[in-house]
């Protein structure tokens, strides 16, 4: 399996045995990370593995996800960088779940704060790991989606390989499954949007959420040979829409 295969059969995974890893496998982690290219540059990111097999770090909050082993993703305090930090971790998760491991965000990890900060770097996200009980993976019809009807407006006929890449950004994982993306489709371009919530809370973690949404689309780039560019428009930053924000809009060459 490789990350786009697994874009399509990831699920979150909140229960884990005890089991440790490799040590090899925590330098394939690692080293996985180093290969994994920012999606804004300028902005700089660590990653750290926390054992948590012996339970001394309590990020359960109420929501809270308990592992053996956590990823923890600093990075320096950019503008844009929680949606960097989305876009690294989701591809890790995506890695993980290559290796036959499970993985899960946590939205609010309750880390003591001598973890929050590497030097220059604050904490942005954490994702739970580990060995599942029980399957990593799922199918793809079983995982809660809206339709692409439901997300997108076509304004010409889509292309197979525009489908594919609106398909693998539909199956993203969100924060409380909020799916918060709406796209506007041309023949080349998406124009991308952010519903914009009824309850102020849900919309805290959009930029996490965009970040791991742009990873899907940027790994199906990969893998069908297509180029293409995340960039603000500002003649669609400049109108103002009523239930939705503009975030970014994906120009394809294919
Ligand atoms: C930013 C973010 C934060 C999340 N926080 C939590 C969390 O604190 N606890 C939890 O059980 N799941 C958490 N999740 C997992 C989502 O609930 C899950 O991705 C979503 O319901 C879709 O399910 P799936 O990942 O199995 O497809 C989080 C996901 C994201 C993207």
């Amino acid at each position: 399996m490789n990350l786009f295969e697994a874009i399509f059969v990831r699920k979150s995974v909140r229960n884990y045995t005890n089991d440790a890893l490799s040590p090899q496998m925590m330098g394939d982690i690692l080293k996985e990370f180093e290969e994994i290219k920012s999606l804004f540059g300028g902005i700089e990111t660590e990653l750290a593995i926390f054992d948590n097999r012996k339970g001394q770090y309590k990020m359960l909050g109420m929501m809270g996800v308990k592992a053996p082993y956590y990823l923890v993703l600093y990075s320096e305090e950019k503008d844009r960088a929680l949606m960097n930090a989305g876009y690294l971790m989701e591809q890790m998760s995506l890695y993980l779940c290559t290796r036959g491991m499970g993985s899960c965000f946590v939205g609010s990890p309750l880390l003591k704060k001598k973890y929050q900060r590497r030097d220059n770097k604050k904490m942005m996200v954490v994702l739970a790991f580990g060995k599942a009980k029980g399957s990593c993976i799922r199918k793809q019809i079983e995982a809660k989606r809206h339709s692409l009807g439901e997300l997108c407006v076509y304004k010409e006929t889509p292309r197979q390989w525009m489908k594919q890449l609106l398909d693998a950004a539909r199956m993203a994982p969100s924060s409380m499954n909020s799916q918060p993306w709406r796209f506007v489709v041309f023949d080349s371009r998406i124009h991308i949007f952010s519903k914009k919530h009824t309850n102020d809370r849900l919309g805290r973690w959009d930029e996490l959420n965009f970040g791991i949404m742009f990873s899907h689309m940027m790994v199906v780039a990969d893998e069908l040979w297509l180029d293409v560019d995340l960039i603000r428009l500002d003649e669609i930053s400049q109108k103002n829409f009523p239930n939705n924000k503009y975030v970014l809009s994906a120009i394809l060459r294919p």
